[in-house]
């Protein structure tokens, strides 16, 4: 395995620090292959399996200068019968496709990505941790095209490349509700690529949330501008009580998130209620005065929020504990996730 020693520091702060036996922070371990294939003169080379590894890159590339890059991030997971199985691959391999059209990028072969991300996980299948840590998956695409005066042309050479890493107990140590500041000012990102998983929508929410951590000892920013709840720097948003979930409905300024649709998937199928539509932040504080809060994602699942921090004010979710709903709900999907109840929505697929 490999190690990236550098970058430990830039990950996020660790809600599994405090395990008897500490393990590495999420993203900071890579297996020890990767695929990579590239975009030249209109088509896809193969693609190789090889050695993860520092690689070549022009200085006058498109990525380093206008920022023409897209990612996915899902995860493999180690089922009870020893077997692997990789969970939605093809739903984020059509996210990625849809960040690489909406940024104007090669788009990745559907079926080819799919090859590469097969072959990475049966390269380094004995690296897939027992649960509850998975190998978490990492297929990255950039604009290669070596010109510098291409702010408004697209990149037409591209690289793409699937990482993979062994990632353990996101809770380990116990799952703490989180402190969330509601940022009602502003965006995370510009309101057409909110739902594109690049590089750059980090890079705009990574100040505001360092101040907002830095002046109210928050875990996370809701952003919201205008009034309007959106999602968190890396993760969907749901209101949540018994038989009921309320989240912003699909639009182009946050990303549509593959824990989402599973859990609503889930959640209508148990007899929730399901709502997806906009709301604003009164009616969220008014919502979390008896009811439930979290965020959804790959990393976590779903984490509870405890506290809303609003103008200075703080208001307590439910009790200020992570509401009984939202751990039935989470710990139904992580059951399908590890192969510990059935898989009727062919989510899943063994590797
Ligand atoms: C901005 C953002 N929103 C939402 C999500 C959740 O998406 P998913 O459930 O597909 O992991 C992520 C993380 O992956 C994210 O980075």
């Amino acid at each position: 395995m490999h190690t990236l020693e550098s970058d430990a520091q830039l990950a996020e702060p660790t809600r599994m620090s405090t395990s008897t036996t500490p393990r590495p922070a999420f993203g900071t371990v890579l297996a020890d292959h990767m695929a990579v294939a590239s975009f030249a003169n209109g088509r896809w080379s193969n693609f190789d399996l090889r050695p993860v590894g520092p690689i070549e890159i022009h200085p006058a590339a498109h990525v380093l200068h206008y920022a023409s890059t897209c990612f996915e991030g899902f995860k493999a997971y180690r089922w009870p019968d020893g077997s692997v199985r990789v969970f939605r691959m093809d739903k984020h391999v059509e996210r990625m496709r849809q960040s690489a059209r909406l940024l104007v990028l090669p788009e990745p072969d559907a079926k080819q990505l799919g090859e590469m991300i097969l072959a990475v996980i049966d390269r380094v299948r004995g690296q897939v941790p027992e649960p509850p840590g998975a190998l978490y998956l990492r297929p990255l695409l950039y604009g290669t095209m070596p010109n510098i005066g291409a702010a408004s042309a697209p990149s037409n050479e591209a690289t793409l490349i699937v990482l993979a890493s062994p990632v353990w107990d996101y809770f380990a140590g116990g799952a703490k509700p989180l402190r969330i500041y509601v940022e009602d000012q502003k965006h995370r990102t510009a309101d057409h690529l909110g739902m594109v998983k690049t590089g750059g929508n980090y890079a705009a929410a990574m100040g505001p949330t360092l101040a907002a951590r830095d002046q109210f000892k928050v875990d996370q920013v809701l952003f919201c501008p205008g009034g309007s709840v959106q999602e968190t720097g890396a993760a969907n948003f749901l209101l949540i009580r018994e038989g009921h979930i309320l989240t912003r409905s699909l639009d182009s300024t946050f990303l549509h998130g593959v824990t989402r649709d599973s859990l609503l998937t889930m959640a209508r199928d148990m007899g929730f209620q399901i709502e997806e539509r906009l709301f604003d932040v009164q009616e969220m504080l008014q919502w979390v005065r008896d009811g439930e809060a979290a965020l959804s994602g790959t990393a976590a699942v779903l984490a509870g929020v405890g506290t809303l921090v609003h103008r200075g004010q703080e208001h307590r979710v439910g009790s200020g504990g992570i509401g009984p709903v939202t751990q039935r709900l989470r710990s139904a999907l992580v059951a399908i996730q590890n192969g510990e109840a059935p898989d009727r929505y062919g989510w899943t697929r063994k590797v």
